[in-house]
């Protein structure tokens, strides 16, 4: 993928700037000093017509033309995500790291992977990922079917050497045969396991948030409290330069300065992927819908709760390589962060139900025959 595409343009913040003052806002361009927000009220966020930085409900899922949605194809995902055969040892399945009792990550700091391995990073959340338009914390895929690719072959995680050991593993399946007949008119294949699973990660989204209620135009669903945190969310705190539109996310790529450049075994994100210096230390805005329930935090699950999240902004980020301009010292209050806090608890929406389905048995073996590895 292009890097171009990841250049941050005008921010929310601009925008409400226009859209309030009408007057001219060149003083915010190019300029390293904390802009200065205009001060809007709860009254005056009431009025308004839409959110500023497309915040908005989660509108439904967009799906690709080159694979349509079938119930079929739904279910044949859904038994996939869970099934241990996916990996060479059959001991982790999708639903191992994406854990559905647990908003779909696995609540550790950085994931668990192949015979017990630490992986360099946090397990992000499936909730809500079909609407990324750029999958990893390093962007790096850019579809959910190129994503689901990823863990199945690497060594670290899911470990299947091949596709030739993958289709092997399914066509030793009945009901899977049956099932990628239905869903595909073809035998199973590398290409259409990603398929299935890419069909059925487009059913895990999470509407009707409580500021999904508010944003529809139910004011009564957000507490005072969470709608100064709103305001703060894209005014004073300028959250949403980043986390914007409706999923809280434009989907760029960005520094924190929490990368340190003396460490050299250091995550360096992005730069790994495109190995620019501008790129060290640089990772994916991540959403923040349903954030209460996805921790710990970063791309390397360094903060266990909101507050240190928040603490790390309040600071204006932390002094990394690569740090983005749009962060500045805040001068939040604690009521003020205690807003924020209770404004990203709102984000929780409705958890898709999803039940682990009963695996399928293995065709009987004939005599002398093994299971492929
Ligand atoms: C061993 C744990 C583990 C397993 C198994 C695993 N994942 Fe992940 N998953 C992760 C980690 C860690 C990341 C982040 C990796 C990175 O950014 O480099 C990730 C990232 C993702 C993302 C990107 C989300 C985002 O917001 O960028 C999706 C989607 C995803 N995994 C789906 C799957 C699917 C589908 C499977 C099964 C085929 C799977 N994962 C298996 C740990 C795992
Ligand atoms: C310059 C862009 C930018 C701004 C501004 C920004 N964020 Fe972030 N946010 C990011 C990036 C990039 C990450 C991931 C960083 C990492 O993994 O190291 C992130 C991560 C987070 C996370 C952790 C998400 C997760 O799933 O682990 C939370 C929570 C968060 N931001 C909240 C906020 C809040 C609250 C504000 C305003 C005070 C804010 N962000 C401002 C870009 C930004």
């Amino acid at each position: 993928m292009s890097n171009k595409s990841f250049t941050a343009g005008p921010g929310p913040r601009l925008l409400l700037c226009v859209v309030l003052l009408g007057t001219s806002v060149v003083a915010l361009v190019g300029s390293d000093a904390a802009p200065n927000p205009p001060v809007i009220t709860v009254e005056m966020l009431e009025t308004l017509k839409v959110l500023p930085g497309g915040l908005a409900a989660l509108p439904s899922v967009p799906v690709p033309p080159d694979n349509p949605q079938t119930d079929a194809k739904v279910q044949l995902g859904k038994h996939l995500f869970f099934d241990k055969r996916l990996s060479l040892d059959r001991s982790l399945s999708c639903s191992s790291c994406h854990d559905p009792a647990k908003a779909f990550t696995d609540g550790r700091t950085k994931a668990s992977g192949f015979g017990g391995f630490t992986l360099s990073r946090n397990a992000p959340t499936v909730l809500n990922a079909a609407f990324n338009r750029a999958q990893f914390w390093d962007g790096r895929a850019r579809s959910l079917e190129e994503q689901a690719k990823g863990p199945l072959t690497a060594k670290h995680e899911m470990n299947m050497l091949d596709e030739h050991l993958l289709v092997a593993r399914l066509n030793h399946v009945p009901e899977y045969k049956k099932q990628f007949q239905t869903a595909f008119g073809s035998a199973p294949s590398l290409d259409n396991v990603a398929r299935a699973i890419a069909a059925f990660e487009r059913t895990l989204t999470t509407p009707d948030s409580r500021f999904d209620r508010y944003a529809n135009g139910d004011k009564s669903s957000l507490t005072v409290h969470e709608k100064q945190g709103l305001i703060l969310f894209f005014g004073k705190a300028a959250c949403a330069e980043c986390h914007n539109g409706p999923n809280f996310t434009d989907d760029k790529l960005y520094g924190l300065g929490t990368s340190s450049a003396a460490n050299k075994s250091a995550d360096m994100g992005r730069f790994a992927v495109t190995r620019l210096r501008q790129d060290k230390g640089v990772f994916k805005t991540p959403t923040l819908r349903n954030i209460e329930l996805t921790g710990p935090y970063m791309h390397d699950g360094s903060f266990a709760t909101l507050e240190e999240v928040v603490e790390l902004y309040n600071r204006g980020g932390d002094p990394g390589p690569n740090k983005s301009k749009l962060l500045h010292k805040l001068d939040l209050s604690s009521q003020e962060k205690s807003d924020l806090i209770a404004f990203l608890k709102t984000l929780t929406g409705t958890m898709p139900a999803v039940e682990k389905p009963e695996m399928y048995p293995d065709a009987p073996l004939a005599v002398n025959r093994r299971l492929p590895q």
